[in-house]
């Protein structure tokens, strides 16, 4: 099967990150299009015409997001969130190491949309290069005149800064970024008001994923008609997938929504190792519920993804093919919710610490069927209880890990006890010695 290339076309043309290359093949017409032959209105009649959806995990339509924002002579902000922090997530990085000015061409879009004086592009603190190749680029449209006072001889102003994050999962989620932004420490913010209202500096804010950004300009080159031909249903145009875990070819593909995941998993990644089958598969990160084999046969769209209990994500899929156990899995994914959780709700603070705790004791097998139980009960408790998603990203694969594969982790604990030689598990003794040696220190 072959790609569907609009957002990677030529993406590793020699030179394609400076400013001389990207406008040698057409770039920056989208941007004076929108600057000087339409209205706001249009620009956004043909983002929401496009059915563009969010790429950045929750697939909210940008378009409409962008009308959100209150019309007035107020500070306005567009922020980018290039954290990229999805576990499995790897597109946006390839986006704007190969093709910086695409996204800031889709910047200035996204601002005219907006009606945004100000934006920032927020890039995980790992990204060393990337962040290097941006600051370049945007320094070469600061030296053109495309970002800075006046954009392209207009009378409108765009300042554009590039601000490198702190390696906090949490900072990729949208209000968590604007505290970053800030420079406080960052911790996601109670919803509503939502950012197209009150966001950075309590200003009207757009934020958007990179992919999303990068959409943008062909949109306003093609029409938003053309866009939405491409797709099914509200799944719209094309999306690029990182493709990671137990596959043989692991790597960024571009594909036009609605593609069979089969194909994308077996035709474009080549599928698990000799011999070896898709145990379960992350339709869209470590945060998407968990989807079986057979579900590799729905098209890869927003809405088959949630109708089938997961979530199309970020377009992260990661493969776990049948030699991978489940219980160090669901554990290893436990763990880096608890350290990435800011701690500041409890349903997410305790919900993951306890996970962790349990999955530990069943991985060693000192759980019994009860605990499993139990940590399914934690799951449910989590979910829409915290501040942010973060608690409910951990809850909802480890929930459905526990429904796919419920019979795995009993076998897993049970196996753990022979091993180990633990004849009976008295349940809650750990915790009840723990607790008698803290009183009598
Ligand atoms: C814990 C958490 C982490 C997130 N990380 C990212 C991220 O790294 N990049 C991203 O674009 N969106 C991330 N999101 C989603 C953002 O909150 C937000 O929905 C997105 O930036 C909006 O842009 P979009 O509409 O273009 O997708 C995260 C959400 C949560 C709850």
């Amino acid at each position: 099967m072959k790609e569907t290339k609009l957002l990677t076309e030529g993406i590793h043309e020699p030179g394609l990150h400076t400013l001389e290359v990207y406008e040698g093949r057409g770039g920056y017409r989208s941007a004076r299009k929108a600057l000087f032959d339409m209205t706001q209105e249009e620009v956004l009649e043909q983002l929401e015409a496009s059915g563009l959806r969010g790429r950045g995990g929750a697939g909210f339509a940008m378009g409409k997001k962008a009308s959100f924002m209150p019309e007035g002579s107020m500070e306005k902000y567009l922020c980018c969130n290039a954290d990229e922090s999805e576990p499995g997530t790897f597109k946006d990085r390839l986006l704007m190491q190969k093709n910086p000015h695409l996204l800031i061409e889709g910047i200035i879009i996204g601002a005219i949309a907006a009606d945004a004086q100000r934006a920032f592009i927020f890039i995980r603190g790992e990204y060393e290069l990337q962040a290097k190749i941006l600051d370049a680029a945007v320094t070469e449209a600061y030296d053109k005149g495309y970002v800075g006072q006046g954009i392209f001889g207009s009378d409108r102003m765009l300042e554009l800064v590039v601000h490198r994050g702190q390696g906090a999962y949490i900072c990729g989620e949208e209000t968590g970024l604007l505290d970053g932004l800030e420079g406080n420490r960052g911790n996601p913010r109670l919803k509503p008001p939502f950012p197209a209202n009150q966001g950075l500096y309590q200003g009207p804010t757009l934020i958007n994923n990179v992919e999303t950004l990068c959409n943008t300009p062909m949109i306003i080159e093609k029409g938003g008609e053309w866009f939405a031909s491409m797709g099914i249903d509200e799944s719209t145009g094309t999306k690029m997938v990182s493709v990671s875990g137990n596959v043989q070819r692991p790597g960024n593909y571009e594909i036009e929504l609605g593609t069979p995941a089969r194909e994308i998993v077996y035709g474009l990644a080549g599928g698990p190792l000799e011999g070896r089958t898709v145990k379960c598969w992350f339709p869209g990160g470590s945060s998407a519920p968990i989807l079986l084999d057979e579900h590799l046969d729905l098209p890869y769209t927003f809405e088959a993804m949630a109708e089938a209990g997961s979530m199309l994500g970020s377009g992260a899929i990661i493969v776990v093919d049948d030699t991978q156990p489940i219980v160090p899995l669901a554990l290893r994914l436990a763990e880096f919710y608890r350290h990435e959780s800011c701690g500041k709700c409890v349903p997410c603070r305790e919900g993951t610490n306890w996970t962790v705790k349990m999955l530990e004791r069943l991985d060693e097998g000192e759980g019994t069927p009860m605990d499993l139980s139990i940590l399914s009960d934690v799951q449910e408790n989590i979910m829409g209880n915290c501040l942010c998603v973060l608690g409910d990203s951990m809850a909802m694969p480890i929930g459905a890990m526990i429904k796919h594969f419920r019979e795995e982790f009993v076998q897993h604990m049970e196996e753990a006890r022979h091993r180990r030689n633990l004849t009976e598990v008295a349940y809650g003794a750990g915790e009840l010695a723990g607790s008698a040696e803290a009183g009598a220190a």
